[in-house]
């Protein structure tokens, strides 16, 4: 098991000499290592067991520090990070030379995004080079938004988590880029496709749903518990699994006849916040529960629900 304290100096230790750690971030935790190192790089991979086509965000303490790695010219982005930044927010842009195709699994850019922790700012200012970090979970797996989840399934791969409690959003950040000219989202997450058309008027979708997608960790299958997971009806589902024992995630009312089921509420007040919050948590419980099947409903298409709705579509695909 790895240790997990709040030592900022120690972490940036590790990361100097190559290592890999977990770190706090305002959507989920992540497995950092030095970007600019590709043996560290190169250990991500290995210790989640993600495919290197599969490329990774790197993490930088502001936006002026960006200049450096990759190119913010686009105004409609440079509008959304300044807005944005520090935040739920990741953009794609034309990578600098300095980045290493192992982090970009060779394409021409790169994901870049301020998270807004307060102990991974500070950690990012410390050191003088961005962070790789993909969320610290196995691949194909649901991320973890509190140290001892990243401890359970990737604890004998590092050394250190450094603790920052649970993440305040809970949902993976939102990937913007510009394709055909047009602003499109690559991921739905942690920040509202409202909030950012506000900012920059309509935007496309270009989610990939495909089991070969261009932008790789939009595979069909991602988010997966090991239970089986269906989304739909409860009336429907309840009866296709009635002689199964059951474990529900549910938003809002709990209307069950049945008082057998393992019940996990995402939001009795059917808060999307909330429910953000909560949706990975309460996929691992179900997932640790006796129950053979996990049955979901789907949230309200609007804010944070739509993020919460991809997730669970893609945790239910086998
Ligand atoms: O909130 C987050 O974004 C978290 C925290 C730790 O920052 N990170 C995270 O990383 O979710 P990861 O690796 O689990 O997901 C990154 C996604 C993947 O779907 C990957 O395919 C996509 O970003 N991605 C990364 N670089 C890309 C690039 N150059 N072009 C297209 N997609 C890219
Ligand atoms: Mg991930």
């Amino acid at each position: 098991m790895a240790e997990i304290g709040k030592n900022i100096d120690f972490t940036a230790d590790l990361l100097f000499k190559g290592k890999l750690v977990a770190i706090p971030t305002e959507t989920v935790y992540g497995l950092a290592a030095n970007a600019l190192n590709e043996k560290a790089v190169l250990s991500i991979f290995v210790a989640k067991d993600r495919p290197f086509f599969d490329p990774l965000i790197i993490h930088l303490p502001s936006i002026e520090s960006i200049d450096k790695y990759a190119d913010l010219k686009d105004v409609r982005l440079q509008k959304l990070a300044k807005i944005f930044w520090p935040g739920p927010l990741t953009l794609l842009l034309p990578k600098k030379e300095i980045i290493p195709d192992v982090v970009t699994s060779g394409l021409e850019q790169v994901a870049v995004r301020v998270p807004n922790h307060p102990f991974t700012l500070e950690l990012l200012k410390k050191i003088n080079f961005p962070l790789a970090a993909p969320s610290a979970n196995p691949f194909g797996y649901v991320s973890p938004t509190e140290p001892i989840h990243v401890n359970k399934q990737l604890g004998d791969k590092i050394e250190y988590i450094l603790d920052g409690g649970i993440c305040s959003i809970g949902l993976e950040s939102t990937i913007i880029g510009i394709e055909d000219d047009k602003v499109c989202v690559f991921r739905l997450g942690g920040l509202a496709l409202e909030e950012i058309e506000n900012v920059v008027g309509r935007v496309e979708l270009r989610i990939n749903d495909s089991s070969n997608p261009k932008a790789p960790g939009q595979l069909k299958s991602h988010y997966a518990p090991k239970k089986p997971l269906y989304i739909g009806n409860f009336d429907d589902l309840i009866k296709l699994n009635s002689s199964k024992k059951i474990a529900i995630i549910c938003f809002g009312e709990e209307n069950f006849s049945n008082n057998n089921y393992t019940i996990f509420n995402l939001s009795k007040t059917k808060n999307l916040q909330e429910a953000a919050l909560n949706l990975f948590k309460y996929i691992r419980l179900a997932d640790e529960s006796d129950a053979d099947v996990v049955l979901c409903e789907k949230l309200p298409n609007e804010g944070l629900g739509r993020a919460i709705n991809d997730r669970l579509k893609r945790a239910s695909a086998v």
